[in-house]
């Protein structure tokens, strides 16, 4: 059976950059033999109009059984006085939480024609390309007990940093079934220096790796020397896992060594299938962006590149995820650009469906 995909445009430019993605499968289709069974629903605002809510049963049932859901973005500010029970990214949350998606990935990957957009210097980020595994599904925001008592006089604000054997090992062999696809090399941070959930961090990441995937290079690195080194000399790494909190900080860290948000694909996985493929949602960073939506001014190479994260992660199609990321390469060194691209220099902007064009040629 041919592979099955799931796409979610859902609102804003989410239907602008997935038809673009929708012209790449079609063409890895007809040019690749790699034919996709695709279906495609209503997510966010999108199926709030039409259902009430922002993701149906039979949606959410859908995401369960195909191979990878690819998701556009939701809301809108025409959503923005709803009740929280039924936003839009109520619809994104349920996906999120039914399939149980602990791995976080965000790559920062640096195409060299952009690397003057970074905040650091040319050679410290061109040809960049790295990936940040967080774990989201436990941690500090989520551990008990948590909130605000009184003690005394005065107001104490409480969380807990929680975190058991089990999910530690669970994103740790995520990251090292990654690093296998890539060049084989993961790093392990936390802050194992004051933090006991960061001992026994450690602890489980080094066990996990003995026991099961001793030919991938592991090191260990304190969170705040990672930040550090992030910044410093970011090529050092191949594959980075960590905790919840350190993962949303590193990881929208490691992003901006990259430049545009219309660049940055994200991919959350979960436990294996009983086809051995992690359940998967592919998304790109950035959100709905009411303020271009509708102007063919979006620039669809987040989500495209989100598809390139779900040929390679989910479905070994590294050559072709190669492929993909090599067009998308090849057509930034040509000079093509959409609207968020554009330097101090100036010059005139393609389209969204340019861009697409561009990358299909
Ligand atoms: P946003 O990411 O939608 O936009 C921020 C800025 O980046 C805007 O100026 C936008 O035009 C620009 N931008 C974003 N993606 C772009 C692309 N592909 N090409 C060119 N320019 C792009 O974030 P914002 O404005 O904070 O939120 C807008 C709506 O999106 C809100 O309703 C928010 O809740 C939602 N949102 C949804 C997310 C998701 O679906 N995962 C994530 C973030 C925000
Ligand atoms: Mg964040």
């Amino acid at each position: 059976a041919n592979p099955s995909l799931l796409i979610l445009p859902g609102d804003g430019i989410g239907p602008e950059v997935m038809a673009e993605v929708r012209r790449v499968i079609d063409w890895f289709g007809a040019n690749k033999g790699l034919t996709f069974d695709v279906s495609e629903d209503l997510v966010g605002g999108a199926s709030y109009d039409k259902h009430g809510t922002p993701l149906t049963d039979a949606a959410m049932a859908k995401a369960q059984e195909v191979d990878a859901v690819l998701l556009g973005a939701v809301g809108g500010p025409k959503y923005d006085d709803l009740d929280f029970s039924v936003k839009p990214e109520r619809g994104l949350l349920r996906l999120r939480k039914e399939m149980d998606l602990f791995s976080n990935l965000r790559p920062a990957q640096c195409f060299d024609a952009l690397a003057d957009f970074s905040s650091l210097k040319h050679d410290i980020v061109a040809g960049l390309d790295i990936m940040i595994v967080r774990e989201l599904t436990s941690g500090v925001y989520f551990g008990e007990p948590r909130g605000i008592h009184k003690e005394g006089n005065e107001r104490v604000g409480i969380n807990t940093q929680r975190y058991t054997e089990s999910e530690i090992a669970r994103v740790s062999r995520s990251a090292f079934e990654l690093a296998r696809k890539r060049s084989n090399k993961v790093c392990s941070m936390e802050k194992a220096n004051v933090m006991e959930s960061g001992v026994l961090w450690r602890d489980v990441v080094q066990e996990i790796h003995d026991a099961e995937y001793p030919d991938v290079e592991l090191s260990h690195m304190y969170a705040d020397n990672g930040a550090m080194q992030l910044v410093r000399a970011p090529k050092q790494f191949d594959v980075i896992v960590t905790d919840n909190l350190f993962g949303d900080i590193l990881s929208d860290c490691a992003a901006m060594l990259t430049g545009s948000l219309g660049m940055l694909p994200s991919a959350s996985l979960g436990l294996p299938m009983a086809n051995g493929r992690p359940k998967a949602l592919y998304e790109p960073v950035h959100g709905s962006a009411p303020d271009i939506t509708g102007q063919g001014k979006a620039n669809p190479i987040a989500c495209i590149l989100s598809f390139a994260m779900a040929l390679r992660y989910s479905f070994d199609e590294g050559d072709n995820a190669d492929l993909l990321e090599g067009a998308v390469q090849q057509v930034l060194a040509d000079g093509a650009r959409t609207a968020d691209l554009m330097g101090p220099e100036g010059g005139t902007p393609i389209s969204t469906t340019e861009m697409g064009d561009a990358i299909l040629a």
